[in-house]
């Protein structure tokens, strides 16, 4: 018997069928590129990436699907279905096409910078409530507008309401049908609430806020600027009796093996201090004490791999690794390719970032004579300039 498929436990819609007409402009905002990408690429990937998740679902606009399409690229996603005259109509196609999944985040397209740990908090807060929002406090003075500023309302109490807004499907297909049809709804807790269902509140992140006008964009910008860090590394490795040694994450046949911590693989060590130099955070023994039972015995490549999470939990993206090893023997030429592909790996970079070079000192200083192995690293990284 063919195996049903699960149902998914957990879908994330996107609205992103509205014009923009705050923000102005030829093309509607949620297509507007920031940082390198559309706005909408950037809430599908922050969506997509998070392990709760196991499906995005798009809501797109009339017309919009050439726009839809060059965003798209290589995303693996269901087909985006049509949005409506409001942002209600929209959810209301959205929730429609994930009906099967046990919960739902729905959120703006033009909210595009969604930190993982507010869609834990809400994934979270729904094991004790049908409901839960981000929201922020509220800093500046209210008061009605006009011509003439109008009487002061308090902020006491308030809050600014954020999305994604995470549901269970039931609750929030339930209450949206039975919210009278000719009244707009700017957000889906009100819906909920509206049908007596508790909604809990989660902190939120200024970084959802919601790109409205166009000094929005100018903010976002600068959000999404990065600057260009470089670090270096340098290792050395006496020689050991032995049959094998390991570099750049292989292990190599050969008349002596390497003496040290771990595996004594001098190239993984060099990058791995080059990774930390571009973060500026200490070194490989300041982060990899043997003293430490975690690490203890090891490979290198665990090495590399934490080093590599450190730089990317700061938004850090690796763009070049170039390395130098320095022997008489073995010959490294031979392994180059071999090297390459595993540092690309264990980096999870395309292998085009990643150089690996050798030399000799031509028979002079302790790696001409033989006693043992250096390396050398220098990584490039992009990293948030305004973190
Ligand atoms: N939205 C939608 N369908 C609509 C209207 C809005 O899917 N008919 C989506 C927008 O694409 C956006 C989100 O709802 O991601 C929040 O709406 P808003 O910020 O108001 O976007 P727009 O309606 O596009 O902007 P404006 O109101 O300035 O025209
Ligand atoms: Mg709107």
């Amino acid at each position: 018997m063919p195996a049903t498929p699960p149902r998914p436990r957990t879908a994330a819609l996107i609205v992103a069928a509205g014009k923009g007409v705050r923000t102005g402009g030829d093309v509607p905002k949620q297509y507007r590129v920031v940082g390198g990408r559309a706005v909408l690429a950037h809430a599908i990937d922050a969506l997509a990436a998070h392990p709760g998740i196991d499906v995005v679902q798009v809501v797109i606009g009339a017309g919009q699907q050439a726009a839809y399409a060059e965003v798209i690229e290589e995303r693996m996603l269901p087909a985006p279905v049509e949005g409506g005259a409001t942002r209600r109509d929209s959810v209301l196609a959205g929730l429609a096409a994930i009906a099967g999944a046990e919960r739902v985040l729905i959120h703006d397209a033009a909210r595009p910078f969604l930190p993982a740990a507010v869609i834990d908090r809400l994934i979270a807060a729904l094991d004790s409530a049908p409901g839960a929002v981000p929201v922020l406090a509220v800093a500046d003075s209210l008061a009605r507008g006009g011509d003439t500023l109008g009487k002061a309302v308090s902020r006491d109490g308030l809050v600014r309401v954020q999305t994604p807004q995470a549901f269970r499907t039931d609750a929030i297909v339930a209450a949206h049908h039975a919210w009278p049809a000719d009244r707009e709804a700017t957000d889906d807790a009100q819906v909920a609430r509206a049908a007596g269902h508790a909604v809990a509140t989660v902190a939120g992140d200024p970084a959802l806020d919601k790109l409205t006008y166009e000094a929005d964009f100018q903010m976002a910008e600068m959000r999404t600027a990065m600057i260009s860090r470089t670090g270096m590394g340098f290792d050395v490795h006496a020689f050991a009796a032995g049959t094998s040694l390991w570099i750049g994450g292989i292990e190599i046949p050969h008349s002596q093996s390497l003496s040290g911590h771990s595996d004594a693989d001098v190239a993984l060590h060099a990058i791995v201090d080059a990774l930390l130099g571009t973060i500026a955070d200490g070194d490989i023994g300041s982060h990899f004490p043997p003293s430490d039972a975690r690490w203890k015995g090891a490979a290198s490549s665990r090495f590399v791999e934490h080093a590599r999470d450190l730089v990317t939990a700061r938004g850090g993206l690796i763009d070049h690794v170039d390395v130098t090893i320095i022997c008489e023997a073995p010959k490294i030429g031979p392994h180059r390719d071999a090297i390459r592909r595993a540092v690309a790996g264990l980096l999870q970079v395309r292998e085009a970032a990643i150089s690996i070079k050798a030399t000799t000192t031509e028979r002079l200083g302790f790696t001409g004579r033989g006693e043992g192995i250096a390396a050398q690293a220098v990584a490039t990284v992009r990293l948030p300039a305004n973190p």
